[in-house]
């Protein structure tokens, strides 16, 4: 396997190092870090807008880190080629299993034990709030970015490879699909949102999506806030709001609306 350059954003940084890897990750590894090792083709578009704000305090302060795995050099030949033609013939190219294989290797060899091995593909199960609390809890992830036509099926099938989808469209690579999932998760990590019940009440959070919010002026474009929010009775704007999220659900997402039916006593 070669050594492939590497860069870890958070507290503690890396650079390009010639040290064996053992000895540069029981360095670099933060003990109590929530830990985000990426796989990825684009190295420098980590840590991205997740290094901004809430998600890129918590990066500085330690609270999780990441660590882009540059596919490319990994890749064979003089050109570090990475990808070839689809077996069976058709458009694109496919990233090859012995150069995904070796970069997975590294890749797990960074990880924190345990963390499951994702790859974002739209073929993968929706991702949801449910996942990304169940991931949060835990160590960590490693996620693969696939680019082209995706990864070849070896890969996925020897290294039983969960597959997880952002939506039902087809982005151009697994970059910002990747950067979506680390932000639901890091966000719901103990501190890194001042106001901690912003969770619990949030969309998804009881299975409904949320109700409107108000704030300043109470009048703008000659629309009022609603009465009842400026009422100051704290248990008829909780009946409002959950009226409200209630009404949302049923119109906008009939399928969490029912789940949400099946499971609430009436
Ligand atoms: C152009 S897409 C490949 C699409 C693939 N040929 C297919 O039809 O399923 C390239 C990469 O973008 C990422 N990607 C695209 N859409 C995605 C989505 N909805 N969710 C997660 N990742 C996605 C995946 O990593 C994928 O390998």
């Amino acid at each position: 396997m070669r050594n492939a350059p590497t860069r870890s954003h958070g507290r503690k940084s890396i650079a390009a190092s010639s040290k064996p890897r053992s000895l540069m990750e029981t360095e670099d590894r933060l003990a109590h870090a929530w830990r985000a090792v990426v796989v990825t083709l684009l190295p420098d578009a980590f840590p991205g807008v997740l290094g901004q704000s809430l998600t890129g305090k918590a990066l500085k302060d330690g609270v999780w880190q990441l660590a882009p795995v540059d596919l490319r050099p990994f890749g064979d030949g003089k050109h570090r080629n990475v990808d070839d033609t689809p077996a069976g013939g058709g458009a694109g190219m496919v990233l090859r299993a012995d150069v995904m294989g070796h970069a997975i290797e590294d890749a797990l060899a960074r990880s924190a034990p345990d963390a499951p091995l994702i790859y974002l593909s739209p073929r993968g199960k929706p991702f949801d709030q449910n996942r990304a609390r169940d991931l949060a809890s835990g160590p960590g992830v490693t996620l693969i970015c696939g680019r082209f036509e995706g990864l070849d099926q070896r890969v996925i099938d020897h290294y039983d490879i969960e597959e997880i989808s952002m939506g039902d469209y087809v982005l151009t690579g697994g970059e910002i699909a990747a950067q979506a999932l680390l932000d639901a998760c890091v966000r719901l990590l103990p501190g890194v949102l001042g106001n901690e019940s912003s969770t619990e009440e949030e969309s998804f959070s009881n299975g409904l999506l949320e109700h409107p919010q108000y704030t300043r002026p109470a009048e703008w474009q000659g629309r009022q806030i609603p009465d009842v929010l400026m009422s100051g009775h704290h248990g008829e704007i909780a009946k409002w709001r959950q009226k409200m999220s209630e009404a949302l659900t049923k119109d906008r997402r009939p399928d969490l609306w029912d789940r949400w039916r099946k499971k609430t006593p009436r």
